[in-house]
């Protein structure tokens, strides 16, 4: 039980690659029992086996109300406990926007909206009696800068911080920690789908990113530690960006007359 002294327990969703297999993995080596959830479980219990012992794979569609709360009710069974959450789970695609369907826009706000409104709602009563409890919503640069033919992505990465924000005051007082991760350009199947479709210029992207290269997804995991850390106790309703700086820059010298 929490409060115990056993091992926090992790929830991380999307886990099976990426971002999410990154965090399940340094939570796993900070002390925690993580449980991965993904759609695909096939990769979830993989990406858990990896892990070794104290970790669990298990399929979750978070857009679905049946599905989460299932997963909830399997992490009360298997642990006992749930001390930090990663809200990561998540979709993109690229369309003009006047072209936009429907039934796309609906869908890619509930994984990536939807899903941690879901998730944090089913994860409320087992988080409050863990131990500094953390709820951590990946959102992205999407949520700060207006990016071409991501309508739908940036719209929901933007809702993200909304939904920090107003959860982190609302379960403040149950001592539930919410914050949001907004990595930038990380070296993912993901990111590197905008290159291969031709939507993104790696020069470009690298010319205009301050630390001049792309992310690696343990550096975002090195943040999600922290937030999910107790060092980070009295951090609750931020934007962590872990983007090389690519949301502030302001250097619009010709690339000669950089340094
Ligand atoms: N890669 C980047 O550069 C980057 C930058 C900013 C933000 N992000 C965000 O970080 C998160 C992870 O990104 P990634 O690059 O690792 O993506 P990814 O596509 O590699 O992994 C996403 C995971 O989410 C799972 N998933 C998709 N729909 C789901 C659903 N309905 N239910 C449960 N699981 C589902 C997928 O199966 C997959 O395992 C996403 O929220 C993404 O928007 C990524």
């Amino acid at each position: 039980m929490a409060g115990d002294g056993g091992a926090r327990v992790a929830l991380v969703t999307g886990g099976a690659q990426g971002l999410g297999a990154a965090i399940a993995r340094r939570l796993h080596s900070d002390g925690m029992a993580v449980v991965v959830a993904d759609l695909n479980l096939d990769g979830a219990r993989a990406s858990a086996a990896g892990l070794g012992d104290l970790a669990l794979g298990v399929e979750v569609d978070v857009t679905s109300d049946d599905s989460v709360r299932r997963l909830a009710d399997e992490v009360a069974r298997a642990f006992g406990r749930l001390d930090v959450l990663v809200n990561n789970a998540g979709i993109i695609s690229r369309t003009p926007s006047a072209d936009l369907d429907t039934a796309a826009w609906l869908r890619e706000l509930d994984v990536n909206l939807g899903g941690a409104m879901r998730c944090s709602r089913a994860s409320f009563e087992l988080l409050r009696s863990g131990d500094y409890p953390a709820i951590i919503n990946m959102a992205s640069v999407g949520a700060t800068l207006g990016m071409p033919l991501r309508l739908a992505y940036s719209s929901a990465k933007s809702g993200v911080l909304g939904l920090t924000r107003t959860l982190a005051a609302e379960w403040g007082a149950f001592g539930i920690r919410v914050n949001a991760l907004a990595p930038g350009y990380i070296d993912t199947d993901m990111m590197r789908s905008g290159f291969d479709l031709g939507v993104l210029d790696e020069q470009a992207l690298l010319a205009r990113t301050p630390l001049h290269r792309l992310g690696s997804a343990d550096e975002v995991a090195a943040a999600a530690s922290f937030l999910a850390s107790k060092d980070a106790s009295f951090v609750t309703g931020i934007v962590l960006k872990v983007d090389g700086g690519v949301t502030i820059d302001g250097d619009f010298r010709p690339p000669g007359a950089r340094p």
